[in-house]
């Protein structure tokens, strides 16, 4: 490809994971502490500051940004940075990863600024059981921010689940049950190590995808597809639905031979690695050098090469990530 973004393994980077904020309205048991602590505001990139950034790496080759937080909805006006980068022609692909809690509200407005995509994550059908595992979730919201997303229409939407032992593993089926009937896709996700949660045992929840995908395939029989939407997800087919079912599996099957995106904290530190700490602060270069994209180019270009070759996950043992996901933009 034409993009200027190559590292040295090879791989071509054309995805930018942007996270906006590390807030969240949720605390997901897997995702955070219940005791949280935000980063003060000073510390995080101004929406001006986002936006800059992005645009230069669509300059640079980029096709497809993900806002991701956090919560990128509980973000102060976060819709004028997606309508600023609904407007940029090279831009293919703009994408949200959401917990759904406010869509019934934004699904309309984000679809007129833009937005061709959204993930959106949903643990459990079970009122009770989706409060527990979100701590403040409300299932009926999320679902009523489904259906909206749904009746927008969007090139594509995604339904994203992780499972835990114990808690929501007899809802495999129902969660695929309710991918089918609204016609969109779902992903199971293994559980990943990032930050120390002292209430959460993740060496104990664990589920390996190959248990998802036997338990699935026994009620639906699976057939493996070539698709790929260029992430780390398998994905596979069942005869009579449209859904297809994806695995992002971490621990079993490595992908990161394919891997064609970069992080941006909200702190404005660009994470070469999900799952290593190689990383660059673009906000000092941006403050150092305010208004120079050619210094910011070139200090991207120039950390392609600090991209690792792969993770390495260890669910015992210290997690060697002591960042938590919110602060890394999933
Ligand atoms: P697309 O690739 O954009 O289709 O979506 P996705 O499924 O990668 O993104 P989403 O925001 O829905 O994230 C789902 C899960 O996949 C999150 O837990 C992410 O952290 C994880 N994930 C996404 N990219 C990577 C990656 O490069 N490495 C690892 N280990 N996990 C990833
Ligand atoms: N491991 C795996 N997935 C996680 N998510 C949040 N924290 C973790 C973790 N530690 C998921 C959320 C959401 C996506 C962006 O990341 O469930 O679907
Ligand atoms: Fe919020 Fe998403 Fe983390 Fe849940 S997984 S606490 S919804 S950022």
């Amino acid at each position: 490809t034409s993009t200027p973004l190559q590292d040295r393994f090879g791989r071509s980077v054309d995805y930018l994971r942007l996270s906006v904020t590390d807030r969240c309205d949720f605390r997901c048991v897997y995702c955070m502490a219940e005791d949280m602590t935000f980063l003060p505001r000073k510390q995080i990139l101004s929406l001006e500051q986002l936006y800059d950034i992005a645009s230069n790496f669509v300059e640079l080759g980029v096709k497809k940004i993900r806002l991701t937080g956090g919560e990128p909805l509980v973000r102060n006006n976060v819709m004028a940075l997606v309508e600023r980068l609904g407007k940029l022609d090279k831009l293919e692909q703009l994408h949200l990863t959401t917990n759904g809690a406010q869509l019934d509200k934004y699904a309309g407005p984000l679809k007129a600024a833009g937005l061709t995509g959204m993930n959106i994550s949903i643990d459990s059908l079970q009122p009770e059981r989706f409060k527990a595992l979100t701590r403040f979730g409300e299932l009926s919201k999320v679902l009523a921010g489904i259906d909206a997303a749904v009746a927008t229409g969007f090139q594509r939407i995604k339904l994203n689940a992780v499972i835990l032992k114990g808690r929501n593993d007899d809802e495999i089926i129902d969660l695929v049950d309710y991918a089918r009937h609204k016609n969109v896709d779902i992903s199971f996700i293994e559980e990943m190590p990032l930050g120390q949660i002292s209430e959460h045992d993740r060496a104990k929840s664990f589920i390996s995808s190959e248990q998802i995908r036997d338990t699935i395939h026994a009620r639906y029989p699976l057939t493996t597809s070539t698709e790929t939407t260029g992430g780390p997800s398998r994905y596979y087919r069942m005869a009579d639905s449209v859904s297809r079912i994806g695995f992002i599996s971490p621990h079993s099957h490595n992908f990161c031979h394919l891997c064609n995106r970069v992080r941006l904290t909200v702190e404005g530190r660009l994470l070469l690695c999900l799952g290593n700490e190689h990383s660059l602060n673009l906000k000092e270069i941006i403050e150092a050098h305010p208004g120079d994209d050619q210094v910011l180019q070139t200090a991207i270009i120039k950390a392609m090469d600090l991209k690792p070759e792969r993770h390495h996950f260890d669910l015992d043992g210290e997690p060697q990530i002591v960042r938590f996901m919110n602060t890394t933009g999933g």
